[in-house]
């Protein structure tokens, strides 16, 4: 017997404790890696997405005839298959606004620390060389032009942060910004060649998938710097492994990777690569934040139709 004040939501992956007990608050939650049955699973009516839950698509939309909303804990929302729901009229909704400085202070960190090799630094000290030997001298963020691949929330809060460090700044994306001054670019290609670093933070999906690629890598040229904090679909992985043997680009500094949390061994080897888990959004307050909002997003659902963080593609669903 379903609660109409409680409506049925499926967990996809295990979130934080302070987002699992709000749901558990708000809902009757059914855990996806409880293998509910198809009798539990015909009940519910929300679901809590993450990337975590692997991708989410026809095969479950089937099992959960009844599913309206389902809301994504991340801004990205490549890992559901968006037209699907759209066509089943199932409502998503993401995180957008909760986390873009977080992850914009993260993608600064990235930038620093494999331009100035802050890791292998630090490796350096623990190790007990530095009694022995100096530590080589890096390269630099002065005089860079940094382009930024994708400026939405996340991007325009880094060009905000690089602000202070005196450098140039360029973008690319699909249309070029209104009141924005930076240059842009119309291809990724064209800002690569513009520029000696740069800043990936598109979408993932079929739309971006390998935009960067050895071409893309061969313009930014042998002093140049990948950072990706956006997904690892969207830098082609092999072909960036082979540019950083080669020195085709100096460095990268990679959130995010093709198969995770699988890195490629070639990858690991590499020490002209910065490697984090993917955990741009990753601390204690901003994924609370997160999570809050994917309830409150849920809540607003069954309470109005009009949930505030409705993705373009099921807008014409809501409301
Ligand atoms: P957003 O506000 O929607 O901005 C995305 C930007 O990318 C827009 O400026 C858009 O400009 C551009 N864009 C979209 N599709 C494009 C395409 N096909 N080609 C070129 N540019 C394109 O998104 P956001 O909140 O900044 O987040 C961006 C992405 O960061 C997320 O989707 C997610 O994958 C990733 N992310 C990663 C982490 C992490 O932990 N590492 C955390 C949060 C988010 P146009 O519309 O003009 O093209
Ligand atoms: C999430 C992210 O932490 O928001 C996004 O798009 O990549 C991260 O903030 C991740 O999706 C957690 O599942």
């Amino acid at each position: 017997m379903t609660d109409p004040l409680r409506p049925d939501v499926l967990i996809g992956a295990a979130l934080p404790p302070v987002t699992m007990a709000a749901l558990e608050r708000a809902f009757t939650v059914h855990r996806l890696w409880d293998n509910p049955g198809d009798d539990a699973l015909a009940q519910v009516r929300g679901m809590a997405a993450s990337t975590l839950a692997g991708p989410i698509g026809a095969a479950l939309f089937e099992r959960m005839p009844a599913l309206e909303v389902i809301a994504n804990f991340g801004v990205g929302y490549d890992n559901i298959d968006i037209a699907v729901a759209a066509a089943h009229g199932i409502v998503v909704t993401n995180t957008a606004g909760v986390l873009d400085e977080e992850v914009a202070d993260l993608a600064i960190g990235l930038l620093l620390a494999t331009l100035r090799r802050i890791p292998a630094g630090d490796r350096f000290v623990r190790d007990g060389h530095w009694t022995d030997a100096s530590f080589p001298l890096s390269p630099s963020l002065r005089g860079r032009r940094v382009g930024i691949v994708g400026l939405g929330g996340i991007g325009k809060a880094i060009a905000r942060r690089l602000g202070g460090f005196a450098v140039d700044i360029a973008y690319h994306g699909r249309t070029q910004q209104q009141g924005v001054g930076y240059p842009w670019y119309p291809t990724a290609l064209a800002l690569a060649q513009a520029c000696d670093v740069l800043i990936v933070v598109v979408p993932g999906g079929a739309q971006t998938r390998h935009m960067i690629d050895a071409d893309v890598l061969a313009a930014l040229g042998a002093d140049g710097v990948l950072i990706n904090v956006s997904r690892g679909t969207v830098a082609d992985e092999d072909a960036l492994i082979v540019a950083l043997q080669k020195g085709t680009i100096l460095a990268a500094g990679l959130d995010v990777f093709a198969h995770e949390p699988h890195v490629p061994e070639a990858m690991r080897a590499l020490d002209n690569v910065v490697l984090l888990p993917h955990v741009g959004s990753g601390s204690v307050v901003t994924r609370a934040a997160m999570g809050q909002a994917m309830v409150d997003n849920l809540s607003a659902w069954f309470a109005t139709r009009q949930p505030p963080n409705v993705v373009p593609e099921t807008r014409h669903l809501a409301g």
